[in-house]
């Protein structure tokens, strides 16, 4: 059950006691030609990385923390839309497999009781407007105690502290890349609208007024949903605006 399926994604697969960062790690790799679909997980990292310059702590063997190189033919445009997919992923095999059912918070964190279970961190690189690899990097708190919790500093949860019981995390990590490549497959033949509409399903936004700050920027309004290439619809006082970059705050429920 825990074996990585031998035609999805998550193969050749590199396991690492401590490392500093899979993102990073995977990152050296693709520069010297890891192929498509190899995989990076650790037990430990000594300078984990979240989105905005944040670092992600968690204590040795109780996080699933991983890191998946593709290889996309994609125009940059849509790569940040690739990177949902991860959420999505994660998502559909928490439920498969704790019952459990997450809210993604736009972009790309899990929520569970209102406060923080996973999230992930997409980088990429690219040549000549062409994406040349894309790193989505995933960290999901399985194992913590509510003792490791309290010491991330951030409101977080994690599938221990859910339940009231450990999970296995080869198995979570192996169900999360078979629905990985089944997101990928649809993504890339083109008709994201089911994926899209999974998403905004599964938005833990949707319907809430929200402030949105990408650098001194900061917009207000209501999350009315997801555009077509996954980019954040904003109702603004007097205008639908679309957001693609930012970190969000909710205003009211
Ligand atoms: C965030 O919450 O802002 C994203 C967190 C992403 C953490 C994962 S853990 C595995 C991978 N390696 C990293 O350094 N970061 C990601």
């Amino acid at each position: 059950e825990a074996r990585l399926d031998p035609n999805s994604l998550g193969l050749p697969y590199f396991h690492f006691e401590d490392i500093d960062s899979t993102n990073l790690e995977a990152r050296r790799r693709a520069e010297k030609g890891v192929p498509h679909g190899a995989l990076l997980a650790t037990e430990y990292q000594s300078k984990g990385r979240g989105r905005l310059e944040r670092r992600w702590i968690a204590p040795k063997g109780a996080c699933l923390m991983f890191s998946l190189v593709l290889r996309p033919k994609l125009e940059m445009s849509l790569v940040f839309g690739l990177t949902n997919l991860a959420a999505l992923a994660v998502c559909r095999a928490l439920e498969e497999i704790t019952g459990l059912e997450p809210k993604i918070k736009w972009p790309n964190d899990l929520y569970l009781s209102g406060v923080k279970l996973a999230g992930v961190l997409t980088e990429f690189a690219s040549r000549a407007e062409q994406v040349e690899y894309v790193v989505v990097g995933v960290g999901l708190n399985v194992n913590l105690s509510r003792q490791d919790l309290a010491e991330i500093g951030s409101p977080a949860t994690s599938l221990l502290s859910e339940t009231g019981r450990s999970w296995d995390r080869a198995r979570i990590l192996a169900a999360v890349m078979r629905n990985m490549n089944g997101l990928y497959e649809t993504f890339t033949k083109g008709d994201r609208r089911a994926l899209v509409a999974e998403y905004e399903a599964r938005s833990w936004l949707l319907g809430k007024e929200v402030s949105v700050r990408d650098g001194d920027e900061v917009k207000t309004g209501l999350f009315k949903g997801m555009a077509a290439d996954g980019a954040l619809i904003l109702k603004g006082r007097t205008k639908e605006m679309l957001i693609r970059h930012g970190d969000v705050t909710v205003l009211s429920v």
